[in-house]
């Protein structure tokens, strides 16, 4: 009896029409989905075979892979047409596998709704499979009646070509069941195991995600495990390839987001590589950067990998063990072509008339979290070499003045007038505002935390750099007491932020005033309520 390996989700509304996407472990005779309210309308899919992802003796799955091996995976997408925003009607899809078919359950779906619908839009990220986030996940759906979509800012698996974390991880959190309230997941706090199954939320709401670190996979190999494979990104410029205008063959020297782009259907990102966007949404206009380096250690020689602020001595002779430090993978800098594309979009009828002007990427401009250092600037080589010409450092420096997050990005959503900044990658929850009022926050203690570097906890940086700041927030603004329920520390002193294994925090916009609630939920308490700890309202 053939299953389908998820349930459907909804992929690029328009007024008129949605797309439901859904995936199954074999190629099948024909797909579709039914759809009206006695599910009499058929429109068939469209199925293709996602082509990089993989297994490895790492992966989580019974029984248990012994080698890199080649996925079968294929995607089916069918366009639903003649929708009316708000009516919602019943969906299913359909999968025929030799003779006999398989079909999800019903949901309901939608168009685009107009602009004055009041909507709640969940803002999460950083899900990778943790601990926490099927709990997270599941508390969303039994605290908002309906969410109208999700934005996800990066992030969404560790390791993106490893199949199973997308899909059916054996320890029951992988992305699509807890997205869809089918994980399992079982979290022992304190002696007490609860399992919990997320939420089912994006087989009836829109997902629109930004690219992170984690959704960018290094060179390719059919022989190296993919963990490492995922560590082995080097900038395009220096992948050791010479005169090919081939794509394939540049991103099989270099890094590829492909997996990410084969499983979501991206606004406007049809024909050319660019898993940046903009979309309208009700009263939202939403703009998803690709604002994402390379995630390096600080420390030198750990497990083998290339370090952040040098080059290992055993790899000075070999270039291509080299990591080239945390190298940026679509440049934001003023005149590159991200950047360009940011500023005809800020200038268009459709940015400037949106109610809310909101943008969201994955690296932080603002954070207590430690992946703000080093800062966000393409890293500056150092080789040192002795009279003989050996080497005997190689080291990159980060200068703070060229973060181009700060120096570039940030003046050129202030003068667009950005109500609100959203973003993730250190894993806590805080707040900042600037001076002329635009809103900033990471919700990203979801499924784990990475701690907040508050004066007895500094991060790992190098000696006298004041690039690097050990501290705080290196960029200024400070954190924001939450404003209802702030968390307090063991002397009864307030908090500014939320950075907890046990507890998970969530944040929603509710478009109709442009209030942002965020929530927490502690794990240790099973039975206890979520509550909500700090609002905001959106404006300047
Ligand atoms: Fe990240």
């Amino acid at each position: 009896m053939p299953s389908l390996l998820t349930d459907p989700f909804l992929q690029l509304p328009t007024a008129n029409s949605v797309n439901v996407v859904w995936f199954t472990e074999f190629p099948g005779e024909n797909h579709w989905v039914l759809y009206g309210q006695k599910l009499e309308n058929k429109v068939t899919a469209n199925t293709t075979q996602l082509t990089r992802v993989r297994e490895d003796s790492e992966s989580k799955l019974e029984p248990k892979y012994e080698q890199l091996t080649q996925r079968d995976i294929w995607r089916h997408e069918a366009t639903v047409t003649g929708l009316n925003y708000p009516q919602r009607i019943s969906y299913q899809v359909v999968s025929l596998q030799e003779g006999e078919t398989v079909s999800s359950q019903q949901f309901t779906l939608t168009g685009k709704p107009q602009p004055g619908t009041p909507l709640k839009i969940l803002l999460t990220s950083d899900h990778q499979l943790m601990p926490m986030t099927a709990a997270n996940l599941q508390k969303v759906a039994e605290t908002i009646d309906r969410v109208d979509a999700v934005f996800l800012a990066g992030d969404l698996v560790n390791i993106p070509d490893r199949a199973s974390e997308w899909f059916d991880d054996s320890r029951g959190g992988a992305f699509f069941p807890s997205l869809q309230g089918k994980a399992h997941y079982q979290l022992e706090k304190d002696g007490v195991t609860t399992t919990y199954k997320g939420g089912e939320i994006i087989q009836y709401a829109p997902l629109f995600p930004a690219i992170g670190n984690h959704e960018v996979m290094g060179r390719y190999s059919t022989e190296k495990p993919l963990g490492r494979q995922y560590n082995d990104a080097v900038p395009r410029n220096k992948s050791l390839i010479e005169n090919t205008s081939d794509l394939t063959t540049i991103k099989n020297n270099s890094y590829n987001s492909d997996t990410y782009e084969e499983i979501f259907s991206l606004p406007g990102s049809e024909s050319e590589e660019k898993p940046y966007y903009a979309v309208t949404f009700g009263d939202i206009r939403l703009v998803s950067l690709y604002i994402t380096n390379i995630w390096r250690t600080p420390e030198l020689n750990r497990r083998n990998l290339p370090a952040r602020y040098a080059e290992s001595p055993t790899d000075f002779n070999h270039p291509e063990r080299w990591g080239y430090g945390q190298h940026i993978f679509e440049p934001i800098a003023k005149g590159r072509k991200q950047y360009q594309w940011l500023e005809s979009e800020l200038q268009s009828d459709e940015f400037q008339q949106a109610k809310y002007k909101i943008v969201m990427f994955h690296h932080p401009p603002h954070t207590l979290g430690g992946n703000i250092v080093p800062p966000y600037t393409s890293p500056q080589q150092t080789i040192q070499r002795d009279s003989n010409n050996e080497i005997q450092a190689i080291t990159y420096e980060y200068p703070k003045e060229n973060d181009y997050i700060i120096r570039d990005l940030i003046p050129l959503l202030e003068t667009a007038e950005v109500q609100f900044v959203y973003y993730g990658h250190s894993h806590l929850w805080n707040r900042f505002q600037s001076d002329s009022g635009m809103h900033f926050l990471e919700s990203s203690n979801v499924g784990n935390s990475y701690g907040a570097h508050t004066s007895d906890n500094p991060r790992t940086v190098p000696p006298n750099s004041p690039d690097n700041v050990a501290v705080g927030n290196p960029n200024g603004l400070e954190p924001i007491m939450p404003n209802i329920d702030p968390l307090q520390d063991e002397t009864g002193q307030p908090l500014s932020y939320i950075a907890s294994n046990d507890i998970t925090v969530f944040s929603v916009l509710d478009t109709e005033q442009g209030i942002v609630s965020s929530y927490r939920f502690d794990t240790r308490q099973p039975d206890s309520e979520v509550i909500k700890f700090d609002e905001f309202r959106l404006g300047r």
